[in-house]
């Protein structure tokens, strides 16, 4: 038995319908979804990493789950330096899973909030290591996917590589001392990247909107397509997983 999840990331909605970046927010995002649904059938669980929203408004968590639930699916969020958590806190369906440690037949998903207020980087608190070091020492599961927003390896973009988790060799370390950790997804990169570390698979998404140049100095957008990451959770710890973008910023 496998497990089907989607990760869409850094939708940047807004209380109305608005251009940032060049990009249509709320279009690209309904745009996703609709690539989502021509592709994937059966899913387990979406998950949204953060900077859900761009102006942290209450319409805008509202649109995001207005669109999510097109999917049929459970959903979970967590945040992003662009979202306001009290604002998305009150936010919810009868689809949204509140819990951040979900089970999923051989897997555990954690959820684990990097978010600071008013900065850009990342920082996970003692409060939240605490968190996933019982949840890693407790749960049944033989397999854990751990997500949050920000990039816990560099991506090699010299800018976007300072505005990463700031204790991330604290993190890591936890997580490679766990051998169930079989994989780690996070947003804010807005580009895709797949790489293995001490046998954990560490992965970004492009964003449902706008896309970051990879390997650049400066903040530079890229010409790439929104898009989503799909992840299938083998029983045997295995993660199959892609990405897949619309074909026309236009739809
Ligand atoms: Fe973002």
């Amino acid at each position: 038995m496998q497990t089907t999840l989607i990760q869409i990331t850094d939708c940047h909605l807004t209380r109305s319908e608005e251009v940032i970046q060049r990009v249509n927010t709320l279009r690209s995002y309904h745009s996703v979804l609709d690539l989502i649904k021509s592709e994937i059938q059966d899913i387990s669980l979406v998950l949204g990493t953060g900077d859900i929203s761009h102006d942290g408004s209450k319409e805008s968590y509202q649109t995001f789950i207005e669109g999510i639930n097109r999917l049929g699916a459970p959903h979970c969020w967590l945040p992003g330096n662009h979202d306001l958590v009290e604002v998305m806190n009150d936010q919810s369906d009868s689809n949204m899973l509140v819990s951040r440690s979900i089970s999923l037949g051989n897997w555990r998903i954690l959820l684990l909030d990097s978010h600071v207020e008013n900065k850009v980087y990342g920082l996970v608190s003692d409060t939240e290591l605490s968190f996933m070091e019982n949840e890693l020492a407790s749960c049944t599961e033989p397999f854990v996917l751990v997500a949050l927003h920000h990039h816990l390896l560099p991506v090699h973009s010299v800018w976007m590589d300072q505005l990463d988790v700031k204790n991330s060799s604290e993190l890591l370390m936890c997580l490679k001392k766990a051998p169930r950790v079989k994989g780690v997804v996070y947003g804010h990169v807005h580009q895709e990247t797949d790489q293995t570390e001490a046998g954990i698979r560490f992965l970004s998404s492009p964003s449902s909107c706008f896309q970051f140049r990879p390997g650049s100095l400066e903040f530079e957008l890229d010409d790439k397509l929104p898009g989503y990451r799909w992840l299938k959770l083998k029983a045997d710890g295995s993660i199959d997983t892609g990405i897949s973008r619309i074909n026309d910023s236009r739809s």
